[in-house]
Parts: structure tokens; sequence; C-alpha cells
């Protein structure tokens, strides 16, 4: 298989954990015979330096032409005054809705060698936690209208019900090949936007006959995740909802460096990302964890380019290097002398 893939250092941490995944997909390329051309493209707050913009359409033309896109992590405190015009969010957002990836899907899960790394109680997580969450990405109030009159200021959650249906349909197959239910979070006792989100997600529900759908609200939905967790499976949401259930769900893995993502849309094209941010505060030192950029791509070798056998090989090297006990700092809980960010990547690589 021949595959272009677009790939985004971005800032901090970025570069370091993008070299581990690039060595990943370099593996891969050499143990399966496949050829991935990487092109490099700017984006975030490095872009702002050099152009005054986080997305310059270039970059976006860039990432548009290839068949999926890998980042790393953008932002940091050189570029964190919240009244500045620009803004490397700016080219995160804008990158999701120029390539219509409007599906984010969060796995978060509690890895077995990892359990004791979560802030729960053995009692509650005893049973597992291994959920999705599927999180509308290119609408609500991100990206509504917004502004400033007077004294006061505003943004606007709206929806459309094809939009709501895409993301719904999304989050039913992905329950199809789960435990087949999903919570659809929503505020319906309170925002007409959510109102019409319940109805539709139920109008949807009719196709996918085999799925059952648990209606919850937000404030319930982020109570219940440290009450009792592995009651949930998959949790569809929108925008805003999404952004904080997820981290939420992903403090309760313990170990926010393991966690991975994808962004899609209707065609293979995916954008592939950790979910952790650029940790400026460690960024040069080696000892950032790789594993999320490498479990993303993962995702990518299964979601954009279907190659299944190839994405299990890199899930199952991770794992056993965590079996055995290697650990960034991040990660080390039981006294384990922590290994290096270029150490980790160079470990899997050998396990795959
Ligand atoms: C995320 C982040 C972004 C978001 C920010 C950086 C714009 O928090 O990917 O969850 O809110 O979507
Ligand atoms: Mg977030």
């Amino acid at each position: 298989m021949r595959k272009n893939i677009a790939v985004i250092e971005g800032d901090g941490i970025g570069v370091e954990i993008i070299a581990q995944a690039v060595k990943v997909i370099k593996k891969i390329e050499q143990k399966f015979g496949h050829i991935f051309n990487l092109e490099y493209v700017e984006m975030g707050g490095c872009a702002i330096d050099k152009y005054g913009v986080a997305l310059p359409d270039f970059s976006l033309e860039k990432c548009r032409a290839a068949d999926a896109v890998l980042l790393g992590a953008v932002g940091g405190p050189k570029w964190d005054d919240p009244t500045a015009k620009v803004r490397p969010e700016q080219g995160l957002l804008g990158l999701r809705a120029g390539l219509e990836c409007y599906a984010n899907i969060r796995p978060a899960k509690v890895y077995k060698p990892l359990a004791e790394a979560s802030p729960l109680k053995d009692s509650i997580i005893s049973e597992g936690f291994d959920i999705v969450v599927v999180r509308e990405l290119t609408g609500g109030i991100y990206f509504g209208e917004s502004g400033r009159e007077g004294d006061s200021a505003y943004d606007t959650e709206r929806y459309s019900i094809p939009e709501i249906e895409r993301i719904a349909r999304i989050a039913f197959k992905i329950a199809q090949g789960r435990k087949k239910i999903v919570h659809s979070v929503d505020k319906a006792n309170v925002l007409e936007s959510s109102r019409l989100w319940r109805e539709t997600v139920a109008r949807v529900a009719k196709d996918y006959p085999d799925i059952t759908v648990v209606n919850i609200l937000v404030d319930n939905a982020a109570m219940q995740l440290v009450r009792n967790p592995s009651q949930f499976d998959v949790m569809l949401t929108s925008n805003i909802f999404g952004d904080i259930l997820s981290d939420e769900a992903s403090q309760i893995t313990g170990s926010i460096g393991m966690l991975a993502s994808a962004s899609t849309g209707d065609g293979s094209r995916g954008l592939y990302e950790p979910i952790h941010g650029s940790a400026p505060d460690i960024a040069g030192k080696n000892i950032a964890n790789p594993i999320a950029t490498i479990l993303s791509v993962a995702m990518m070798l299964d979601i954009s380019f279907g190659l299944k056998e190839e994405a299990a090989a890199i899930d199952a090297a991770v794992n056993s290097v965590l079996e055995d006990g290697f650990r960034t700092a991040d990660i080390a809980t039981n006294g384990e002398s922590p290994i290096g960010t270029t150490e980790m990547g160079s470990l899997i690589c050998e396990r795959i």
C-alpha cells in the first residue's frame, strides 16, 4: 500500500513525540512492505511566529491533499494571551473544519498494567473502564455566532438535524462493534438545541434496532463517570460536552499520556492526534510519553487505511512493553525507574 501522510509536529513536546511516531511508521513500512510518504506541515504557535497565522492556507492545502494527517500538539505560554487575535488553537479548529472532520473518536481505557494510575478507588474501577467518547467536532458553540455587544459577550450553540444525524450514525456504528449501548449526552431539560439533539438521536436510532440508547443529562453524566464508570461504553456528545467529558474520562484512566484520538468525516481521510497537549514545561527533556501519538498512528492505519493487522501489531507492542514494566515518568507509579521518550519509541519499534 502507498499512502501520503501529512505530519504536523506543532509545538512543545510535539516534535519529540512525533519523532517516535515516525519511527513506528517506518518500522511498519519495513515490516509489512508499505510505502508511506511523509510531508511535514507547519501549524500552531510555530506557524504564528513564522507566518503570523496558526494555519497558513498552504498548510491546510497539504493536509487536504494527504490521505491522513498525524498531529503532535500545538500551543504554549508564548501564545497564551487570551486577548490575542491569533492563537494556536485556531489552527486546530481550522484544520478540523477545513478537513470536514466532524466526528471525534476518543477512546479512554484503563490499561491493565497501569490500573494503579487511576485516581479512582479499586472498588470503583475493578470492573474495568473502556469507553469511547464520540464527540461532534465541527459544530455547536465552538463554531456558532459569537461576539461582544456593549458590556456583554455571547457564543451560540446551534445544531442542525443533518449535523446531529451524521454524528449519531457514527456513534451507533461504533457501538455495533462494541457493547451495543450508546449514552447520548445532552442538557435537554434546559437547552432547545439539546431537545433537537435528543429527538434526532431517537429517530436515527430506529435504523439501529440492535443498539440501546440511554439519554443522559450532561451534569449527571459527569457525576456517573466517577461514581460508576463501567456503566458506559459509547458516549455520544456535542462538541463542548465532549470536550469536557473526554478530559474527565482521560483522568479516570490515570494516564492521559496513553490516549489517542481520531477525527474523521465522510471519506477515509482522518486527523489523528494524542489527546494530551503540548506540555511546554517538559518539552525538549526527552521525558514525554510518546505512546498516545504512537497509538494515534495505530488508529490511522486501522481507520483511514484499513490496515488492521498493522494496527494490532502496534497495540500489541505497546502492551508488551508495559507488561514488562517499562514506563515513562508520567506512568511510573511503582517506583520503576522511568525511561525516556526515545527509548520508549525504540522499544515499541523493536517489539513490532
Ligand atoms: C481538545 C482541546 C481543543 C478543544 C482546544 C485546544 C481548542 O481542548 O482537543 O479537546 O477544545 O477542542
Ligand atoms: Mg479539550
